[in-house]
């Protein structure tokens, strides 16, 4: 059977590789983002099963008119994949009102407005799957992440609020937590770094996380192990609660529950070289 899929953020990084993977796999994929030209050269690589799918996350109407158009297309979502996402990095202190806003509203509020929209016919169909793409940071924050980090932990509890209130409607949800993926991303990232790595009072430590972090993204897995974990989380019969790419994230997320936290902080400093920065108390 070819069930539909939605996947948001689909024009660029885990979201593009997460569409191309799922139309290989036989889905019908609704390809989903605000940069439609982007989408358009995505549909090639689908052999006929991606759809694109102009949609703001962040946009109430645009929602609606994406959905009408996939009603419209004859298709009942299957399968919902919240991808779409931003990172704003800086000091908790430095980063704006807007910034912040910014941040949660694509990737809290955007996530909840296009699910709460799929919901009632997933739920009317007695079946379906969410699939929400969390972050390791959504269960380890480095410093300077604490915006990006504190909106994927929000996905993490909303996701566990929702798998139990969906489970007795047949509606099933995971969250997949990427670690370092070698896509766009990083680059946002290294820029939003920049406008503190030179003054104020965090700059010394933002320009020790910013090389640490340069190094970390071109050297990562590239986005194909992501894309993987959701075609798992769609299609097993059991989906897990939470699954981690690459796997090997697994070891940091295990001493981050097993140590104290005075302990995983050094551990982590050292990682990064942040410990060449670190004052005890006067
Ligand atoms: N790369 C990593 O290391 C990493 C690690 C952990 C988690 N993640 C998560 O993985 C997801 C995808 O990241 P990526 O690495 O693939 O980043 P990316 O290459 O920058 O892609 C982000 C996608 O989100 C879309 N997007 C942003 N704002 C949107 C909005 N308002 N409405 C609709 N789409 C929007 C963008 O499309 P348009 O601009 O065309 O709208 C783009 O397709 C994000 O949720 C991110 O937090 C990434």
């Amino acid at each position: 059977m070819h069930q539909s899929v939605l996947v948001t953020g689909a024009s660029s990084g885990i979201g593009e590789a997460t569409a191309v993977h799922l139309a290989h796999k036989g889905f019908r994929v609704f390809a989903a983002a605000r940069r439609i030209e982007k989408l358009n050269a995505l549909k090639a690589l689908g052999g006929g099963k991606i759809t694109p799918v102009a949609l703001d996350v962040t946009d109430d109407a645009s929602i609606k008119t994406a959905l009408a158009e996939i009603e419209n297309a004859g298709a009942v979502l299957y399968g919902l994949v919240n991808n779409a996402g931003v990172s704003v990095m800086g000091p908790v202190e430095l980063v704006s009102s807007d910034e912040w806003r910014r941040q949660f509203e694509t990737n809290v509020f955007g996530l909840v407005a296009v699910t709460r929209a799929v919901l009632p016919q997933m739920r009317g169909a007695g079946r379906g799957r969410i699939v929400n793409i969390g972050s390791i940071a959504g269960r380890i924050a480095a410093p300077f992440q604490g915006v990006y980090a504190s909106s994927k932990h929000a996905v993490e509890g909303l996701s566990d609020s929702l798998r139990r209130e969906l489970a007795p409607h047949g509606v099933k949800v995971s969250v997949v937590r990427p670690g370092f993926i070698n896509t766009p991303f990083g680059h946002q990232e290294q820029e939003a770094l920049e406008r503190f790595e030179n003054e104020g009072p965090y700059a010394d430590q933002v320009k020790t996380f910013k090389a640490w972090h340069a190094r970390g993204h071109p050297s990562a897995p590239g986005p194909s192990v992501v894309a993987e974990a959701v075609h798992n989380a769609l299609t097993a019969q059991r989906p897990h609660s939470r699954y981690t790419a690459p796997p090997k994230m697994l070891g940091a997320l295990a001493m981050r529950n097993l140590f104290p936290s005075a302990v995983t902080d050094r551990i982590f400093e050292r990682v990064n070289g942040l410990n060449a920065h670190r004052k005890e108390e006067n």
